[in-house]
C-alpha cells in the first residue's frame, strides 16, 4: 500500500502546488492521498490567514483527488514534520509513505527536527518548481548528501514549469485555479487598502510586537467574523487593526487625550486603567488615522467592556479580541467554534467569563459589562426557550 502526504503552509494553494500532486498521483499510483495544512505557530499565524480559512482553500484545491488532513493543525504545542509522518505510520502501518515537498524545502530538509525519524519513515518525493537546471543540479547533490548522511530515499520528479510560488499570489500575481481566485475573491483575502497598510507601518513601530501581532490578529478574525455574518469586511479588519492603538499609553496619557477631547468616562470606568483604552483609542484612531467612520470608532470604544444593545459589527470586534490566533488559553478552539456557529452564543461565553474573572480577581466590575452580560444571558435564554417550544411540536 502507498500513501502520498503533502505538505505545506497553502496560503494560497496555487497551480504549482496542484500540478505537483497530479503528477505525483498519476506516476505513483497511490492508493490514497493526503494533504496536511501545516500548524503557525500562533505569534506568526496573526500575519496569515486563518487555518480554517487554508483548510477550506486546501479542500476547493485538492479534495477531488486528495483527502484533507487537520492533523497538524489541530496539534497542540510545536509541530514536526517528524510527528506528522510517525501518525499516518501508526494510521497505517503496513503502507510505504511518500512526503511531498517542495523543491526549497528538499535543500534545507536535513536542519529540519529529527532528520532520521523522517527519512527512516517517509521516502521523499521533490520536483524543482521551475525549469531550471542549477536547481535540479542542486537537489540532486542534496539527495545524494542525504543518502550517503541518512540512508534517505529520495525521488526527484521533473515537471513542467510552473513559475509561480504562494508568495507571489498574495503580491497580486495570478497562477491559482478559478475556484480558489473565486473563493479569494468572495473572501477579500490578500488584498489590502493604502488606508491599511499605512496603519500597519504605523502601528508596527509605535506599539509592542506582541501588541502588534494581536492587532493583525484581531484584524483578520474580525475580518472573517464579518464574512460570515454579512456585515463589511474591510470596515471590521479596519476596526481590529486599530482597536488596541492607545492600550500602551501611560495613565497620564490616557488623561490628556480624555481631557482634549472632552471624552466623558462613566464613573464605574474611571479608574480602571484597562478601559480607558477603548474610549481613548476612538479619539485617537480619528486623530491619528482619519477614522470617522462611527461604526468603527463605537465598536473600539466598547471592545472592552462591552455594553447593552451591541450591534452585530460591535459584537464581531468585541468576539474578535477574545479570539485572535495569539490567543491560546483553555477553552479558546472550542470558543472560535462557537464564536462562527452563533455569534450571541459566543457573546455569553464572552462576557461570563470577564464577569467571572474580574470577580474572581476582586476587580471592579464595569456596569456595561453587566449590562453586555445581562443582555446575552437573556438572549440565549430565549433562544433556548423557542428550541424546545419547536421541538415540542
Ligand atoms: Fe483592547
Ligand atoms: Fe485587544
Amino acid at each position: 500500500m502507498r500513501i502520498g502526504i503533502f505538505g505545506g503552509t497553502f496560503d494560497p494553494p496555487h497551480l504549482g502546488h496542484e500540478l505537483f500532486l497530479k503528477t505525483f498521483i498519476n506516476r505513483y499510483k497511490p492508493d490514497k492521498t493526503f494533504v496536511v495544512p501545516t500548524r503557525i505557530p500562533p505569534h506568526k499565524a496573526c500575519e496569515t490567514t486563518s487555518a480554517e480559512r487554508r483548510l477550506k482553500m486546501a479542500r476547493i484545491a485538492f479534495g477531488d483527488y486528495a483527502e484533507i488532513s487537520d492533523c497538524e493543525i489541530r496539534r497542540r504545542g510545536k509541530s514536526y514534520t517528524s510527528d506528522t509522518l510517525a501518525y499516518f505510520k501508526k494510521r497505517f502501518p503496513e503502507a510505504d509513505l511518500y512526503f511531498l515537498v517542495g523543491s526549497d524545502m528538499l535543500l534545507t530538509m536535513d536542519s529540519w527536527h529529527e532528520p532520521e525519524k523522517i527519512f527512516s519513515l517517509a521516502a521523499i518525493v521533490s520536483s524543482p518548481r521551475e525549469n531550471d537546471e542549477k536547481l535540479l543540479a542542486a537537489m540532486k547533490e542534496k539527495a545524494a548528501a542525504l543518502k550517503e548522511n541518512y540512508g534517505a530515499k529520495i525521488k526527484i520528479m521533473e515537471l513542467l514549469p510552473v513559475e509561480i510560488s504562494s508568495t507571489e499570489i498574495r503580491g497580486g500575481a495570478e497562477g491559482v485555479s478559478e475556484k480558489i481566485a473565486a473563493y479569494i475573491e468572495k473572501n477579500g483575502l490578500y488584498k489590502e487598502s493604502e488606508q491599511i497598510k499605512a496603519i500597519k507601518k504605523e502601528l508596527s513601530s509605535s506599539l509592542s510586537a506582541r501588541r502588534y501581532y494581536h492587532s493583525l490578529g484581531v484584524m483578520n478574525t474580525a475580518g472573517e467574523l464579518a464574512a460570515r455574518y454579512g456585515a463589511d469586511v474591510e470596515k471590521a479588519r479596519l476596526a481590529g487593526l486599530i482597536h488596541d492603538c492607545t492600550k500602551e499609553y501611560t495613565r497620564e496619557e490616557h488623561m490628556a487625550v480624555i481631557k482634549r477631547e472632552n471624552i466623558i468616562i462613566p464613573d464605574d470606568e474611571i479608574g480602571v486603567d484597562k478601559l480607558l483604552h477603548s474610549h481613548t483609542g476612538a479619539a485617537e484612531a480619528k486623530r491619528r488615522f482619519g477614522v470617522e467612520d462611527e461604526e468603527i470608532l463605537d465598536a473600539v470604544r466598547c471592545h472592552t467592556a462591552g455594553k447593552a444593545n451591541m450591534t452585530l459589527f460591535e459584537k464581531i470586534l468585541f468576539i474578535a479580541d477574545f479570539i485572535d490566533p495569539s490567543r491560546e488559553y483553555r477553552g479558546v478552539e472550542n470558543l472560535r467554534k462557537t464564536a462562527f456557529r452563533d455569534i450571541d452564543a459566543a457573546m455569553l461565553e464572552c462576557t461570563s467569563y470577564s464577569v467571572k474573572d474580574l470577580a474572581a480577581r476582586r476587580k471592579t466590575i464595569a456596569l456595561n459589562s453587566v449590562y453586555a452580560y445581562n443582555e446575552a444571558a437573556a438572549l440565549m435564554a430565549k433562544k433556548k426557550a423557542e428550541r424546545s417550544e419547536r421541538s415540542k411540536k
